[in-house]
């Protein structure tokens, strides 16, 4: 009895050991470093793999004297084993890397640099950690999720249920605004955020929040839709937003790990392998998202809209179909 129950404490805690490795790909970028400092901070996370093309190993020097257990190790990719020894039994990777935006760029624009940056950090997660949780943020999301999945089909490994496509921001934000206004505690305003990340694709549902009233605030809507740009222009040619990013993200990663280790009714807006609107031909959808041990776990429908949501939502799908397939093509071609 005593034995079984040492073996099985063992098992439990080796399981529990494998399932915090977490990798940051892109980690010497602008939302990189502070995203990797803040899973530094998370004692769920046990070891920390930072990868870039250049620098990571500085950054991963610099955060491993934060006094918390965690190991932290950087990779190029000529040094360390590079970027298979990074990911290799990683059970979370956040892809933060590629180029951000310069003022009047949409998330759009960066598809041409970013779209081949994620399709090959896709592929060697293909290789080296097929069974990982995949975060995306490279932008433009919309497309560079579809990315993924294709790279990962192509490899035969696709599981629709580790990949994500990080949204989390536009309800961080939607919160945020919405406290402003109400002069509240934003930890208290929680507004469902559906669609995509990016423009008329972000849909803030307030009609199911305390404040109903909002969705025919028509500044408030768009300001959740394009909050992004207000970053990029107050930065004025020096990126985009990497602070609340990397908050997002943690926040993001924070809940696939709790997820991971058990905890029930962790729910998380995500950008996933999506049914809510394939019959319409979008593979991919952000809604509330339930996560469990296996990632997605129940993906929410919207619920109830107001007339002013089902008409962003028409312009939403709109657009959301074009980034896809955009993504989809890129691969295939
Ligand atoms: C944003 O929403 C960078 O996509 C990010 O600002």
């Amino acid at each position: 009895m005593f034995a079984a129950g040492f073996i099985q404490r063992r098992a439990f805690s080796a399981s529990a050991r494998n399932l915090s490795k977490v990798a940051v790909l892109g980690a010497s970028g602008g939302i990189g470093q502070p995203l990797s400092l803040l899973l530094k901070l998370n004692p769920k996370v046990t070891e920390l793999s930072l990868y870039d093309i250049r620098g990571a190993p500085g950054v991963a020097a610099d955060i491993s004297h934060v006094n918390t257990k965690s190991t932290v190790r950087g990779y190029e990719p000529s040094s360390g084993g590079g970027l298979a020894e990074a990911l290799k039994d990683a059970k979370v990777v956040l892809i933060p890397a590629g180029v951000p935006r310069k003022p009047g760029m949409t998330r759009d624009d960066l598809f041409n640099t970013n779209a081949s940056i994620v399709r090959d950090l896709a592929k060697a997660c293909a290789e080296h950690c097929p069974d990982a949780n995949i975060l995306v943020i490279s932008n433009p999301v919309n497309s560079t999720v579809p990315i993924c999945a294709e790279v990962f089909k192509a490899k035969g490994v696709y599981n629709p249920k580790r990949l994500f496509g990080v949204t989390t921001l536009d309800v961080v934000r939607a919160s945020r605004f919405v406290s402003e206004i109400k002069g509240s505690d934003p930890a208290d305003e929680n507004i469902t955020v559906v669609g995509g990340h990016s423009g008329v694709t972000i849909v803030p549902l307030f009609s199911q929040s305390n404040h109903p009233e909002l969705s025919s605030n028509a500044d408030l809507v768009k300001r959740v839709q394009f909050g992004g740009d207000e970053v990029v222009k107050a930065k004025d040619g020096a990126g985009s937003a990497t602070l609340s990013m990397a908050m997002a993200g943690a926040r993001m990663a924070e809940s696939v790990l709790r997820a991971a280790a058990g905890e029930k009714g962790v729910v998380e807006p995500s950008f996933v392998d999506s049914p809510l609107y394939k019959d319409q031909g979008i593979d991919f959808f952000s809604s509330k998202v339930e996560l469990g041990p296996n990632g997605v776990e129940k993906i929410h429908p919207l619920g109830p809209l107001d007339a002013v949501e089902e008409k962003l939502l028409e312009a939403c799908l709109g657009d959301l179909k074009k980034n896809i397939e955009k993504g989809v093509a890129f691969t295939k071609a």
